[in-house]
This record gives structure tokens, C-alpha cells and sequence, in this order.
């Protein structure tokens, strides 16, 4: 079983090295994380795996590294101004600060209902969004009604008035879900009265109140600064002239660069530019560890393709290309995901916390006429992430970024003319004879948020031997203790809070704390760890039986269980470790050393004689070590060493001198 909390992970994370919180010195700042000794080597891995696989594998990409810091057109002609952030209303009754989207989404859907229904009358029919999304209304009564497609299309804005009547009864052929977006963009181009949002009454999800909300706003993604001295108020002419944005995408760097790369490299498109590099957003609601963060790493590929009218017969169309990345870029996430070692069960199994999902068209972005997710599906309340997103964004980021586009590119791409550009990043193909925009597919993953992917897919809590019917029989009786001295303080706690005074002990955590022990006690053997990792819940600080039970139920831990990190092996921060039997045996010493200067230019290895070889053996596991090799008399004798494999522990006796055809092709994952 992979992790079953993103707890587990982040306690390995900061215990062993991989991740620290940021500025910890000064209690932190929020969703900005350090990455460690080994965190640096996995994400290290995750780069140069894709990189490679991107890259060296294909013969029609190249690489880019961009700057961070782009002219702030860039970001006026990308759209990304305009339009990236989230939007935000915020209650006056409590001055706290919402989501809109998810404000709506929490909302009952008969609410939604009369959202729409007030809202509708005053719409313009002729707003592209709104004709939409009319048609998208009367497209669905048309199947509900059981009416023709003619009269089904006709309906405009009554076709929207009409689902929210069905919306409001509970109904409806479409969810409330499917109008948040368009709501949200509404209320934020004033279009959505705030009068209404309060006549309906919205329901402050943090007090279960009506709030009195106060005009949506965007708030800005982008993080901004200047480049050179500054001292001018914000939105001063002085102060624009100056900003620039760190960047939200690398993406916005490869277009920019589309006709450097092209000329340098004689290259014919199709062809893809590829790039890793730090993002920055601003995220409103950054957490779930280091999933969403304000500072991260992205792997992103720009493919440039023919448009759809210059394809010839045999070639690729652009929904064909989109199909290929998609499935290239599916098999690369499951590669990786998945030790060499698993079974066909695991495997299956792996295969099954993965999928890739088509975006409907209201979470399209304003570039991609298509998008496909994969997403994992991460532990805990987190559920089905998205790890990277395939978008077809068309010609419209090179035809943003170009001067001299054709009205009616223009029109299609619903973009202004660019004036500032001094470029047009189109393209002669020489077997077309004729000049055109490209069209562009891009692949976009997150490697951060890939690091917590697959360390969740790897990491392992296995008992490796059963305990006793005695020492299960004593963790159920020491539990039964906690949570009978833990209900009197619940019962104290109470007393106290009810006669206005502070509290030693929250209830509601407690009770938190007691339910998770429970949980985890009735499925042991198999939950040891996971009852020791509940011990550190908040609700069982300060609960005098806690600190009883947890020394021997640590060494119950150490005794039976390991912690294993299943990485695969081109992913793994350490592919070797050396250990002497003995640390006092000078000839055991130097052996294990020799072996490991032997290999240290070519990977990670580390030498420990710190402790005995099983609990040695323990630590590398933890951190996902594919081999472990222990030097003993027999080595002096014979020139073998004894190579423990990660996975099955499984233990062989290799020369010293074939480690290298050995070890190699297995670190490779063959
Ligand atoms: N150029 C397209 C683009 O940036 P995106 O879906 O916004 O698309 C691509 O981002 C990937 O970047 C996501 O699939 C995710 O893996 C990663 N990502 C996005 N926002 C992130 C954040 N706040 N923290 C960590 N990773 C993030």
C-alpha cells in the first residue's frame, strides 16, 4: 500500500532531509518550502529523468533556459494580466476573504438556481461567454425536453433561465457546477450585481451564515517587482514603467524564443523546445504540503505544429499530436511511478491512482481550445490531483506575441492587435512554400509537485515481522487507557470552557486524536507505524499515558516494521550505500570505502558505520537506496560483497569487480 496520508510523507520529508519549511529560523512563511540534501538529489533525478526521456530520446526537441524576469508585455500580451489570479469576495461581516468559485461551489445548488434565474434577464445575449453557455443550456433541454435540435438552440438566455427553474428543483439535467466559472468571470467584470449575491443569501461556509458580501475583486497571481530603483506609488506611470512580474509559467520563455531556436537549429517544424525552470503564483490558497506552493518548479514543452490547413495527407493534425503527448506523457508518469521490482498486481495497481481527464469546456484557459489532465490520485482528503496539464493553445501565444497578425487571426483568437511587439513569429515551411504561425501542443508538469507524486506512489510501511499476539493484545489495552484518561480531561475541558475559562486541552482534537488511534489500532498488525504516527497527533499532546506508551511502542516499530520509499532506481537520491560489518576493522573500512570512490563520480553513494548492518539497512530503506552493499571477512578473502536489494531484501554475493555490470542496468530500472 503507497501512503495513506500526506502526513506520513511530510513527516518522512522533514525527518529524513527532503523537505524543511522555509525560513523556519523565523517561524516560517507560508507554502515556501527548503528542499534538503535528499530532496535536492530526487528532484535533481525527476529533471534530468524528464530531461533525458524529453530530449536526448526524441530527435525533434531542444532545450531552453530562459530568464526569469520578462519585459512585463510579455504578460500584457499573453493575456496573464488581465486575467490571472483568482477572485475574490470578502464577507464585511467578518472580513474574511473567499474563493468566489469555491464560495459557489459550497453553496446548495438550489441556491446556485436562483443565483442564475435573477441573474440571467440582465445579461447580454450577444457576450460570447454568455452565447455559450445559452447554447450549452439549450443543448441539454433539447435531450431533456425531448425537443428538436432547432428549438433547442433557439432558446438564448431563456435556455439558461429555464435550467436554473429545474436547478431550483432539484432536476436539473446539468449540475449548479457547471455555471461557477461563468459566474465567477461575471461577477469580476461587474456583470454578476453584487445586490443579487446578497438577496439570495450566500452562506459563509466558516460561519454558516448570511454573509454581507462586498464586491468580487481579482487579486493578482503574479508576483511583481522592479527592475532597477523604484520609489513610486503602485500604478503610478513611474511604477509600470519599471515592474516586471516573476514568472507564473516558463511557457511565456519559450515563445519568446520560438524563432531564436528555430533559426539556430535549422530546425523544421514539428519540433518541441523544452524547459525546466521556478514559477511563481501567488496562490490564494497554497497547502497540501509542497502539492501547491507559491514557489515551484516546472517541466514544460512547447511542440510546434503545422496548422490544421497546411497538414497533409499521413501527417499529424493537431488533435493527433495532442493524443501522442498525451499518451507519451501518461506511460513517462507510470514508468517512473513504478519500481522495476513490482508485480504485475502492483503495477495494475499503481496504474489505477493515475488517469488522464478531459478539461470540460468551462475550465478550459483562454489559450486551449483542448486540455487534457493527468492527475494522481494522492492520499487523504487531497484525492485526484492534477500533476500536469496537455493543452492545445493553438497559434494564440505566438499570434499574441506577433505583430502584423491578420484581422481575421485576430477575430478567431479574440485578441487585440499587438503594437508593442517588433516580431512575427511566424515560420516559412519550405514544403508547404508558405509562411503561417505554428500551431502549439504543450505538455506542462509540475516537478515539485511530481516529487510528492511519486514519493507518495513509493512509500511503503511493511511489517516485516508479525508481532506477537501479546504485543498486539498490550497496544490495544494501552490504547483502551489513553482514551479513558483522555475522556476525563475532554470532560474537564469542557467544564472549564463552559464556565468561560481557558482550557488545558482543546476537546474537539482530542476527541480528533482519540478517533484516529482507534482507527488505527483495529487494523493492526499492518497499522504499527501508522499507530506510532498518531502519537503526534495535536490532540494527544500533553496526555501523561501518550508518553508512557509511546517508548515501547517505538520499539515495537523499530523491531517489526521498516519504512520503505519503492523509487524507482533513476529516481532514488542515494542509489548506494557501503557499510563495513565492523567499523573497528581498519581492512573492513578501507575495502567499503574503496567501493565507494569507485562509483561516487557516476551517482550518489554513501559510506555509514554508524550502527549495526540491519538497522543500517533500515535508515537506506526509508530513503528508497535501490542496493546496499556490506563488506565482510569473507570480502578480504574472496573479493565478494554481500548486495541487499531494497525491495525484496533479498541478499546475493557479487564480486567486487562485476558490481559495476551488476549494479548499473539495475539502476537504470532494466
Ligand atoms: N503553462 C501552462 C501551465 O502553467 P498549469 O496547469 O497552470 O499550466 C502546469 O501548470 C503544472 O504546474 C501543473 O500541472 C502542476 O503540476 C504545476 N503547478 C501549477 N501550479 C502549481 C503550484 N502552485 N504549486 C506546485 N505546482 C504547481
Amino acid at each position: 500500500m503507497p501512503a495513506n496520508s500526506l502526513e506520513q510523507v511530510r513527516n518522512l520529508c522533514m525527518r529524513r532531509g527532503f523537505v524543511f519549511p522555509g525560513s523556519a529560523v523565523y517561524g516560517g512563511v507560508a507554502s515556501f518550502w527548503d528542499y534538503g540534501p535528499l530532496g535536492v538529489e530526487l528532484l535533481n533525478n525527476i529533471k534530468k529523468a524528464w530531461w533525458q526521456d524529453t530530449i536526448y530520446t526524441r530527435n525533434d526537441m531542444e532545450g531552453l533556459d530562459a530568464a526569469v524576469l520578462m519585459s512585463r508585455k510579455v504578460w500584457q500580451h499573453s493575456g496573464h494580466e488581465a486575467t490571472f489570479g483568482d477572485v475574490l469576495i470578502e464577507n464585511r461581516k467578518n472580513n474574511r476573504r473567499h474563493r468566489l468559485d469555491h464560495l459557489l461551489l459550497d453553496q446548495d445548488p438550489k441556491l446556485l438556481g436562483e443565483l442564475l434565474e435573477r441573474s440571467a434577464p440582465t445579461w447580454d445575449p450577444s457576450d460570447p461567454q454568455i452565447d455559450n453557455l445559452a447554447q450549452f443550456c439549450g443543448s441539454w433541454l433539447r435531450h431533456h425536453d425531448g425537443q428538436d435540435s432547432k428549438v433547442g438552440f433557439s432558446y438564448g438566455l431563456e435556455s439558461i433561465q429555464r435550467i436554473a427553474q429545474l436547478i431550483k428543483k432539484g432536476n436539473s439535467p446539468v449540475t449548479a457546477a457547471n455555471f461557477v466559472f461563468l459566474l465567477t468571470n461575471l461577477a469580476v467584470r461587474k456583470q454578476l450585481a453584487v445586490g443579487v449575491l446578497n438577496e439570495v443569501g450566500i452562506i459563509d461556509p466558516t460561519t454558516g451564515e448570511v454573509g454581507d458580501w462586498l464586491q468580487p475583486r481579482r487579486f493578482m497571481g503574479m508576483f511583481v517587482t522592479h527592475a532597477g530603483p523604484v520609489q513610486a506609488d503602485p500604478g503610478t506611470e513611474e511604477e509600470l514603467a519599471s515592474r516586471v512580474y516573476l514568472r507564473p509559467e516558463t511557457a511565456q520563455g519559450i515563445f519568446m524564443n520560438f524563432a531564436h531556436v528555430q533559426r539556430a537549429m535549422a530546425r523544421k517544424v514539428p519540433f518541441g523546445v523544452a524547459q525546466i525552470g521556478k514559477a511563481f503564483r501567488n496562490e490564494i490558497t497554497p497547502g497540501n504540503f509542497i502539492f501547491r506552493t507559491r514557489e515551484f518548479e516546472q517541466m514544460e514543452i512547447e511542440f510546434f505544429i503545422k496548422p490544421p490547413q497546411f497538414v497533409k495527407e499521413g501527417e499529424k493534425n493537431d488533435q493527433q499530436w495532442h493524443e501522442e503527448w498525451v499518451e507519451q506523457r501518461f506511460k513517462w508518469w507510470l514508468r517512473y511511478a513504478t519500481s522495476p521490482s513490482a508485480t504485475l498486481e502492483e503495477r495494475d495497481a499503481t496504474a489505477s491512482r493515475f488517469r488522464a481527464r478531459a478539461q470540460t469546456p468551462d475550465e478550459l484557459a483562454h489559450y486551449a481550445k483542448a486540455t487534457t489532465d493527468i492527475e494522481y490520485l494522492f492520499p487523504g482528503s487531497l484525492g485526484w490531483g492534477e500533476i500536469e496539464g496537455v493543452a492545445n493553445r493553438t497559434d494564440f501565444d505566438l499570434s499574441a506575441h506577433s505583430k502584423d497578425v491578420p484581422e481575421e487571426d485576430l477575430k478567431r483568437l479574440k485578441l487585440e492587435p499587438n503594437h508593442d511587439s517588433t516580431e512575427k513569429l511566424d515560420y516559412f515551411d519550405p514544403d508547404a512554400k508558405a509562411r503561417y504561425i505554428p500551431w502549439v501542443i504543450e505538455p506542462s508538469a509540475g516537478a515539485t509537485r511530481a516529487m510528492l507524486t511519486f514519493l507518495c506512489e513509493a512509500y511503503h510501511d511493511e511489517v516485516v515481522t508479525e508481532p506477537t499476539k501479546q504485543q498486539i493484545d498490550q497496544i490495544k489495552s494501552d490504547a483502551a487507557m489513553i482514551r479513558k484518561n483522555a475522556e476525563k480531561k475532554i470532560k474537564e475541558a469542557q467544564k472549564e470552557i463552559a464556565a468561560g475559562r481557558e482550557a488545558k486541552h482543546d476537546p474537539a482534537t482530542v476527541e480528533a486524536f482519540l478517533n484516529l488511534l482507534d482507527e488505527t489500532v483495529s487494523r493492526l498488525p499492518e497499522s504499527l507505524t501508522e499507530v506510532l504516527t498518531a502519537l503526534d497527533h495535536e490532540g494527544a499532546q500533553n496526555l501523561e499515558p501518550v508518553k508512557k506508551f509511546r517508548p515501547p511502542t517505538e520499539k515495537l516499530v523499530e523491531d517489526c516494521t521498516r519504512t520503505v520509499l519503492r523509487l524507482h532506481p533513476a529516481l532514488a537520491p542515494v542509489k548506494l550505500a557501503v557499510f563495513p560489518l565492523k567499523k573497528n576493522k581498519p581492512e573492513l573500512v578501507e575495502l567499503a570505502q574503496a567501493i565507494k570512490e569507485r562509483f561516487q563520480r557516476h551517482f550518489r553513494v554513501v559510506y555509514d558505520d554508524s550502527a549495526g548492518i540491519g538497522r543500517l539497512y533500515r535508515r537506506q530503506d526509508e530513503i528508497g537506496t535501490p542496493f546496499c552493499i556490506t563488506v565482510d571477512f569473507e570480502s578480504l578473502e574472496d573479493g565478494t560483497v554481500t548486495v541487499r536489494e531494497r525491495d525484496s531484501m533479498e541478499q546475493e554475493r557479487v564480486k567486487i569487480d562485476d558490481l559495476p555490470a551488476y549494479l548499473l542496468p539495475r539502476l537504470q530500472g532494466e
